[in-house]
């Protein structure tokens, strides 16, 4: 009687254990990106179009010091996120062929910087439209089906973390920056059209199999330093104009999640929304470090970033690490750890 009390006991707790350790495990196997240069980790290297950043001094601070593509001198908050699931410390580009599906497989970003929610905003730098991402996210599930069988690609599409990061150059971009979406659309119905394209991309990616989403919503736009150096009316501060607009907007987003999250059974949709957090950067840039959170690092920090952002600008700062901008539109590496690590909290508990 006390063997078989002890045999069942055994059992039991060795089933227990495997329980234990398959919720162990990392549930997150992947983490698959979509968006704009704000997570774009070099694929704008391999098309043609200006909106590159492939060379010094962009790079400088990245493992190796050497320019990737991505609009900063070093990792991006994608980046830092991967490794804080415990995947690799940077997130490949999907057009990059130094990488191969081996390496996709734990991480893959289609991101192409200048893009946009809107076909047209891509269109103004001639970069990856967001259709177009999604249609290299569908070659990459084929390659990973071929690579790891149906079973565990399954698994990984399933289990993956999706990030999109987009919606800023669709307002600085195009909207306020070209006429042709303007005559069409007043700015309340340009976000909802953009809403609108956002929720049809998401239910695209659920038929596909995501169920595991992160949709980060607007920075504070007007505080961008080139939106600073262009504020006419009130020369470098913020343009209140464009904060105001990110905040509606971000608003927009996160019914929009809420509607998502109630539709699309066994999807969890996440609002990221780093907003508050970087103005806070920005407005008391002390408090965490900084010296410098009005204009970028590189050249006068004014307006320079991409091709204008050169390898030799005498005016480009020694220490990144003071600065909340490393060019006139995109963050510093450290900034941008801080802001991983604060969505990391978020994404932690919903997703492991
Ligand atoms: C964007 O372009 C793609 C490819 O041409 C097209 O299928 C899609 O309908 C376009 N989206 C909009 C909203 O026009």
């Amino acid at each position: 009687m006390a063997y078989m009390w002890i045999t069942g006991l055994t059992i039991f707790l060795t089933q227990i254990l495997t329980l234990l350790v398959s919720e162990c495990r990392a549930k997150v196997p992947a983490i698959i990106v979509f968006g704009d240069s704000s997570v774009d980790s070099g694929n704008n290297n391999f098309i043609s179009t200006v909106a590159k950043s492939n060379f010094a001094p962009y790079g400088r601070d990245f493992p190796g010091g050497y320019a990737t593509g991505r609009f900063c001198n070093g990792r991006l908050p994608t980046d830092y996120l991967s490794e804080a699931f415990g995947l690799k410390q940077s997130i490949p580009a999907y057009l990059d062929p130094m990488y191969s599906i081996q390496d996709f497989a734990t991480g893959v970003c289609f991101a192409s910087a200048g893009s946009g929610y809107d076909n047209a905003t891509a269109d103004v730098l001639g970069v990856i439209p967001l259709w177009q991402e999604l249609e290299n996210y569908k070659d990459y599930q084929r390659e990973l089906e071929i690579f790891l069988g149906a079973e565990q690609e399954k698994e990984i599409i399933t289990e993956a973390l999706y990030i999109m990061s987009l919606g800023t150059n669709d307002f600085l971009e195009n909207y306020y920056a070209i006429p042709g979406r303007r005559s069409q659309f007043t700015i309340q119905q340009y976000q909802d059209f953009l809403i609108g394209l956002a929720e049809d991309f998401v239910e695209q990616l659920y038929a596909l199999g995501a169920r595991k989403l992160s949709l980060t919503g607007l920075p504070p736009m007007g505080c961008l330093p080139l939106e600073r150096a262009t504020n006419f009316m009130h020369p470098d501060s913020c343009a209140k104009e464009y904060n105001d607009l990110a905040l509606e907007f971000n608003g927009k987003l996160e019914q929009l999640v809420a509607k998502l999250n109630n539709e699309l059974s066994g999807m969890k949709v996440l609002f990221a929304n780093p907003y508050d957090l970087l103005l806070q950067l920005i407005t008391a840039p002390s408090l965490y470090g900084f010296e410098n959170a009005e204009v970028g690092c590189c050249g006068s920090g004014t307006f320079e970033m991409g091709i204008m952002c050169t390898p030799d600008h005498p005016l480009t700062c020694t220490d990144a690490d003071k600065y909340v901008f490393w060019d006139a539109f995109h963050l510093t590496d450290r900034a941008n750890q801080i802001i991983s690590s604060y969505l990391f909290k978020d994404l932690k508990s919903n997703f492991l």
